[in-house]
């Protein structure tokens, strides 16, 4: 089988929101020709934004000449038919952290893209990588590949392979995410909330526990963790640009999956999502944003 990609990598991105836009960002910048995937031309449009607000990012923080950015611009194309995803040697897909719709685009990838040592992967935080893998009839070609937001600015992949995943495509996945996007990898079971999450996730459960609770107010916690331990930013803030409903999501998952009460959404996390405070994205979570 062939395991290396001589031409460039031609990779499709399902999905441009904000994790979506940031993995097709960083495939751009890497020589790839991208091709990303929204169901409306509306949210086409809104992800094209998204990228190349990013893009001009780059620039102003000295990270991308122009040159690099008018190229990255190049290599990406947008589509709102997957149809096109046939010729992929990668597909990330990186839609809303819900199994129906992440089970339902793996089916219909199995039967579009057409090379069998092609990479199908998700960027799913919590669900079971052999969940998506056994909605295809090639369950071998599916992996987990995990990126951390900011993706263009965070280093780290995690590779989530599963019982029937290829050690071929586990080979390709990550000579994909090391040699080509440049990330640095680590290698994950697949197990709900992988390496990072396992422990992301009960830290920022406690830190809106303190809230919750009456222990602390919310510029304390994330204080706290700024000027007592150097985070960059800390955890409720975190949380708001994770999307609390994003956060909810993985922990229940995680939840559901071992029955650890650390993993257990709080029931002020589930009222906020319940209100539409979603964090950065709706414009209030702990914080309110412009
Ligand atoms: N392209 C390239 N570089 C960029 C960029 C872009 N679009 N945007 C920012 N940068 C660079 C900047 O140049 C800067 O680089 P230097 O440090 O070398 O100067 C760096 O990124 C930081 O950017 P800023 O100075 O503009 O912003 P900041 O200092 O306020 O940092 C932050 C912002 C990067 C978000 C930082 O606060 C941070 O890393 N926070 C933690 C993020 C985190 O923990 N993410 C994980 C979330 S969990 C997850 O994603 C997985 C999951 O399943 C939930």
């Amino acid at each position: 089988m062939e395991a290396v990609v001589a031409d460039a990598w031609r990779v499709g991105v399902v999905g441009a929101g904000q994790m979506g836009a940031g993995i097709a960002e960083v495939c751009a910048r890497s020589d790839a020709d991208v091709l990303v995937y929204e169901p409306t031309r509306e949210l086409v449009a809104g992800g094209r934004s998204r990228i190349l607000r990013s893009l001009d990012r780059g620039v102003s923080s000295g990270k991308l000449t122009e040159r690099e950015r008018e190229q990255a611009a190049l290599r990406l194309r947008f589509t709102t038919e997957l149809d096109g995803f046939a010729d992929r040697h990668v597909v990330c897909e990186a839609v809303v952290e819900d199994e129906a719709v992440k089970t339902e685009i793996f089916a219909v990838l199995d039967k579009t893209v057409s090379d069998p040592c092609a990479v199908l992967a998700s960027n799913t935080s919590s669900i079971p990588i052999i969940t998506l893998g056994m909605a295809t009839q090639n369950p071998a070609r599916v992996v987990g590949l995990h990126f951390f937001n900011p993706v263009p600015v965070l280093p780290l992949v995690e590779l989530v392979s599963t019982l029937h995943t290829g050690a071929d495509i586990v080979t390709r996945a990550e000579s994909f995410a090391n040699a080509v996007l440049g990330k640095q990898v680590i290698a994950s079971a697949d197990r709900s909330g992988f390496v990072v999450n396992a422990m992301l996730v009960p830290y920022l459960l406690s830190a809106i526990r303190l809230v919750e609770n009456g222990f602390a107010d919310i510029e304390d916690v994330d204080r706290g963790m700024v000027l007592g331990c150097a985070h960059p930013m800390g955890p409720l803030r975190l949380a708001d640009m994770v999307g609390l409903d994003t956060v909810t999501a993985i922990a229940d998952r995680m939840y559901a999956e071992t029955k650890e009460a650390l993993y257990a959404p709080t029931p002020l996390l589930l009222r906020m999502v319940e209100a539409g405070h979603l964090g950065k994205k709706s414009g209030r979570g702990f914080y309110q944003y412009a």
